[in-house]
Formats: structure tokens, sequence, C-alpha cells
């Protein structure tokens, strides 16, 4: 397979939300109304999943908000279609994937991602195109499990290879945060790492960044 590739399994899909229960119920909603607080004009969340974050956008909650999203995998785009029509909230869920958003430059207020760049061949590949999509003073809004410290990293490290053959490619290893910070494309204003769910997904990292300005560089000399 090549690294731009993406293999989904339906086993994936259909076995999501009853092993993420617990967490949905007593870990995330804190991090998903984080994610979601005071969201006004266009919102676009990228790998919706099976739609986690939909009640979020609720929109007695939030009533200007327009929400689109994308997911790759066809069992999780079924789901996320169904969760949405199970809430007041105007979100439109269309196939595709992070690497190639189908969107003008400059679309939307705000951008989310949960969960997904543990899973993505390239995480690089998808902020380009978030700074790309995003107002010049759009934010982008990320909740993503990282790379522990001390002896749950290294137990992280060596499970990785089996856990991306079933968890539809999830790193547990990945140092998210750092990616982030040595982006050309995004500026990281704000990031906090939580320790949030069990062994072997244990630390969290949250956060806003905003498109970076590049190719504006003068030369001085
Ligand atoms: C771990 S799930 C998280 C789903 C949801 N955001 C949540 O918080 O529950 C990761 C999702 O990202 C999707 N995904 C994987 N690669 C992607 C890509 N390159 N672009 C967009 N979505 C992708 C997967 O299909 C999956 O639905």
């Amino acid at each position: 397979m090549s690294k731009s590739e993406i293999r989904f399994h339906p086993t994936v899909a259909a076995l999501y939300d009853p092993v993420q229960i617990y967490f949905e119920r007593f870990q995330a909603p804190a991090h998903r109304t984080y994610l979601a607080d005071g969201l006004e004009g266009s919102v676009l969340e990228i790998g919706v999943g099976t739609g986690a974050m939909v009640p979020y956008y609720d929109s007695e909650s939030d009533p200007a908000v327009d929400v689109y999203g994308v997911e790759p995998d066809p069992g999780m785009w079924r789901r996320a279609q169904a969760t949405v029509a199970e809430h007041d909230v105007t979100m439109t869920v269309i196939s595709g994937r992070g690497e190639t958003l189908p969107f003008a430059d400059e679309t939307f207020d705000y951008v989310i991602e949960s969960g997904l760049f543990c899973s993505v061949p390239s995480i690089d590949a998808v902020l380009e195109e978030i700074a790309r999509v995003l107002k010049p003073d759009g934010e982008f809004r990320f909740f993503d499990h990282v790379r522990s410290e001390g002896l749950v990293g290294r137990s992280q490290d060596a499970l990785t290879p089996l856990w991306r053959q079933i968890g539809g490619n999830c790193h547990l290893d990945r140092t998210i945060l750092k990616t982030l910070e040595e982006s050309e494309f995004v500026r990281v204003e704000s990031a906090e790492r939580r320790q949030v769910g069990h062994w072997p997904i244990r630390t969290f990292v949250r956060g806003i960044a905003t498109p970076a300005d590049i190719g504006t560089d003068t030369e001085t000399n």
C-alpha cells in the first residue's frame, strides 16, 4: 500500500461507536464542547467519522453555524449521515479526504479535527489544505491523541504496528503537537496536553492554530 492510500474496513466503522461509548459519555464531552465553543459562520470538519461532533453543532446552541464535513470511509460516512438526520443541525457531509478538499480558497471561518491526525498518511498534507480553505482570520481547532511520555510512550511505540492494522491506520505514537508546531502551513496559537483516556490511548492535545502567513516574506537584500 502506498503512503497516500487509505484502506477502510467495514468492521472499523461498525464497531466504532460501541468501542467509544465510555469515551464519548465521560471523557470527550468537555473537549468536544471546547472545539465547538462559540462557532459562528462557516465550519468544516475533516474526518467526521460516525458524527461524534454533530450534537455539539446543534443549531439551538449555535444558530449561525453552517457546517460541512468530509469523510472518506463509506461506512463512517453513512453513519454520519444518520447522526446528522437525528439532530437539529445544518450539516452537509461530503465523501472526500483532507488532502484534497473540494472547496475554494479562504472558504471557512473554522476548521475542526478530532482524532484525524492519528490516522492520516501525512499530517502536513492535510495542514496545507486546511490553511488553504481557511479565511486569513480563520481558526483551526484540533483535539487528538498523542504519544505519552515514559513507559506508556514506549508501550505505544511497540503496539503501533499492530494497532494500525486493527484500528484504521491509527498511530499511538505520533507527536502531533510537534508536527503542528513545525509545520509551515499553520501557526499554533494555544495548545495543552491532557491525560484523558486509558491505556493505550492516554494523552491528548487540544488547541487552536491559524493559517500561517506563507509566501508574503519580502527579500531585504
Ligand atoms: C478516529 S476517527 C475520528 C472520527 C471523529 N472525528 C471522532 O472524533 O469521533 C478518524 C476518522 O478520520 C477519517 N479519515 C482517515 N483518513 C482521512 C483522510 N485522509 N481525510 C479525511 N478523513 C480521514 C476516518 O475514516 C475516520 O472516520
